[in-house]
């Protein structure tokens, strides 16, 4: 086979692997081949620069070139489409077709109504040429090279039975999956988090780094074909077409032929909708018959032959008791509503965020007001309007920091406030030492938020340094039967000295250094004295490290009162580098070549040491269950929804203990918790800056 003939198949093979995977859920290679071929066809796609293909399964992986979009002219406009909110409305929609049509039968295509953002791909003589944001419906974006990093988008049709040139739209979307873990991501790297799996779409698809957009796992489902010459003569059936082409079409889809029909398919939705894996705010009717949508036409803004049905928005109405200010460990002020307490999507909810100054503002609260709360995304909730105004003073931002008093300050550009008084600003402080104690940190589960705010109070810790000082005198005080739980506490700060330098690195709190990017960091740098001596050209070199993130490493190691703490803790024996042989592989037959989900918490290293250990030994850790995956390691409190696929999918569960052995590890930080750290937990951590909407607020 010559280099040109291989390249061609590998080509063809990877695409079609790509849709068994991402379209119909059925790979049949592992994970591992795929690799292995992608790696191959990148490699003679490298020796052979006259044989690119804009369409190559090798596009996928996006590139780090920024680019800025140009705007594109759509060929028909991208209308939207006429909204209801109640089931007369939808008997009006049918009466209305039904006269237009003079009385003749007709169909409805019955489908959802995804809620993500439009997309308009055009396909020529069988490959994308280019893909379009909706923009104003006249004009959009062109996000070509981001949309061909979604995967279950073909890039090159299968079949040939597809139009020379056609449009075809869609709507791209972030599964709840992907939504869910990106915001853990955010949130550990305190970046804002995503509100909705509809504004994670948007924001990415817009992101101008592709490579970006490759790792974020969008999807896309499509629902109108457009062209001179369509296939058949009906919606429905030029959809099922569509699929054959290797696009992701929704299997909910139903023609029906009576309003009641309609009605049932509402109804059933409504309520099925919650367990589909993408968000869907509402159905979508269609006339199915092209010939009658033609002649039905379009208003000025919308077709006369579609209309949508938005479900109800979940949301209650309450009342506003009181506001209250939380200071995180940065400082950032978050304003929080208490109210009276009220059922919201099968849960109480009593507290909801206010986001900052402005949002308050806008909604000019008063005490008192009966305001609506909703899950954004279903998952946060937060206030969305008032229905009548309380009788109480008006809502005002504090000037000064509710804990310590110091004048707040507002930075140019940014929406929250912040407490300047780091160094003796109370939640602040205890903040710092909370996440310097995290599991994700240094993993002291001897101590909790409670001891540490116990020893603050106490005089014993003012920093994350003390904890290395602390006795078991100190902490019992001369209380004898203190002494064990103090015996326990003084071991586990003890054995966190052997936690590796990326995890100290986190540990210190640097603004905007998450998890990832510590780790990023002391891998790129290995050792604090190499990071204390670079240049800001080095830093921006490491991966994920821009200007932002930076300036805050720099400007962090700068200050002499955090370099005294890390002195002292260097001292005390703590760990500032990584030891030469830390990434060196173990390969385990059991785990190499194996695809493995971690979910639930665990008691003996943090998720992402056990994605460590997988990697070095060979496996890989996959996000989402499919039938793909090779084992769940399945610590406590794996959701609901994990479970019944893992079961419907007879993936095996393996226990943390049950992993432990296969990897034949009895782990040295392991540390029996006492009762002091039992109330340990997320819902305890302040809220923080760059993410006003963490998930901590709403217990
Ligand atoms: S049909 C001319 N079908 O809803 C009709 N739209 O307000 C074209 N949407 O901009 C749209 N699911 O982004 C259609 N099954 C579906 C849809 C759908 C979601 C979105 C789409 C559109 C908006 C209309």
């Amino acid at each position: 086979m010559t280099d040109r003939e291989q390249i061609l198949a590998l080509r063809s093979e990877l695409h079609q692997h790509n849709y068994n995977y991402y379209v119909k859920n059925a790979p049949t290679i592992s994970d591992r081949e795929f690799d292995e071929k992608m790696h191959l066809l990148m490699q003679l796609e490298e020796r052979h620069p006259e044989l690119y293909d804009a369409n190559s399964p090798s596009q996928r992986v996006g590139s780090d070139l920024n680019h800025e979009f140009t705007q594109v002219r759509h060929r028909y406009p991208m209308l939207s489409l006429a909204n209801t909110y109640n089931r007369d409305d939808v008997q009006a929609f049918y009466d209305r077709v039904s006269q237009g049509l003079g009385g003749e039968a007709f169909e409805v295509c019955c489908e959802l109504k995804f809620d993500g953002l439009s997309i308009s791909l055009i396909y020529e003589h069988g490959q994308l040429v280019r893909a379009v944001t909706r923009g104003d419906g006249e004009q959009g974006d062109d996000v070509t090279a981001n949309v061909k990093t979604i995967r279950s988008i073909p890039l090159v049709l299968h079949g040939g039975d597809w139009p020379d040139s056609f449009e075809i739209r869609g709507e791209v979307l972030m599964p709840w999956q992907s939504f869910e873990d990106l915001n853990r991501q955010r949130e550990q790297a305190e970046e804002p988090l995503f509100a909705n799996p509809r504004n994670a779409a948007s924001g990415t698809l817009k992101s101008k780094n592709s490579a970006v957009v490759a790792q974020r796992k969008l999807d896309a489902y499509f629902y109108y074909l457009l062209g001179t010459e369509l296939p058949t003569d009906n919606h429905y059936d030029n959809l099922q077409r569509v699929a054959s082409w290797g696009f992701k079409v929704s299997e909910a889809m139903r023609t029906v032929g009576t309003l009641e029909e309609v009605m049932n398919y509402i109804d059933y939705w409504d309520h099925e909708r919650s367990h589909l894996p993408v968000a869907t705010d509402g159905i979508v009717l269609k006339v199915n018959s092209v010939e009658q949508q033609q002649r039905l036409g379009y208003t000025a803004k919308t077709p006369r032959w579609a209309i949508a049905y938005k479900f109800q928005a979940e949301r209650a109405l309450t009342r506003l008791n009181e506001v209250t200010y939380q200071v995180g460990r940065t400082g950032a002020i978050t304003p929080v509503a208490n109210m009276k307490p009220v059922l919201l999507s099968g849960t109480i909810v009593k507290r909801a965020s206010l986001h900052n100054e402005d949002y308050i503002r806008a909604l000019d609260l008063h005490i008192g007001d009966m305001v609506y709360v909703e899950k954004a995304g279903e998952i946060i909730p937060q206030v969305v309007g008032k229905e009548t105004d309380g009788s109480g003073i008006s809502v005002s931002f504090p000037d000064t920091c509710p804990e310590c008093g110091t004048p707040l300050v507002r930075y140019e550009g940014e929406a929250a406030h912040y407490c300047p008084n780091d160094s003796a600003c109370p939640p602040q402080i205890k903040g710092r030492i909370e996440h310097f104690i995290s599991r994700d940190a240094m993993n002291i589960d001897s101590l909790g938020p409670e001891t540490v705010a116990d020893y603050y109070e106490r005089g014993l810790i003012h920093n994350v340094a003390d904890l290395y000082e602390l006795t078991v005198a100190d902490i019992t005080g001369g209380n004898t039967s203190r002494e064990r739980s103090a015996q326990r506490v003084v071991d586990g700060i003890s054995a966190s000295k052997s936690v590796p330098f990326e995890r100290v690195l986190y540990a210190l709190g640097i603004r905007f250094v998450g998890k990832v990017t510590a780790k990023q960091i002391a891998r790129h740098f290995g050792s604090l004295d190499k990071l204390l001596n670079s240049t800001s050209e080095e830093l921006l070199a490491v991966d994920g490290v821009g200007e932002v993130i930076a300036q805050s490493v720099k400007s962090y190691f700068e200050q002499p009162i955090n370099m005294e703490i890390v002195n002292r803790l260097r001292a005390y024996g703590l760990q500032f580098e990584r030891p030469n042989d830390q990434m060196t592989k173990r390969p385990n037959d059991q785990i190499a070549g194996k695809s493995i989900v971690i979910s639930g918490t665990f008691a003996h290293h943090s998720r992402e040491e056990y994605k460590e250990i997988i990697e070095s030994c060979g496996g890989k850790n996959v996000s989402s269950i499919s039938s793909k995956t090779s084992f769940i390691l399945a610590g406590d409190n794996m959701g609901p929804s994990k479970q019944e696929k893992a079961q419907q999918l007879g993936i095996p569960l393996v226990s943390e203990a049950e992993f432990l052995d296969i990897i034949g590890e009895t782990d040295p930080l392991s540390a029996p918790s006492s009762m002091e750290g039992s109330a340990r937990g997320d819902a305890q951590k302040g809220a923080d800056n760059s993410a006003p909407q963490q998930l901590t607020l709403f217990d």
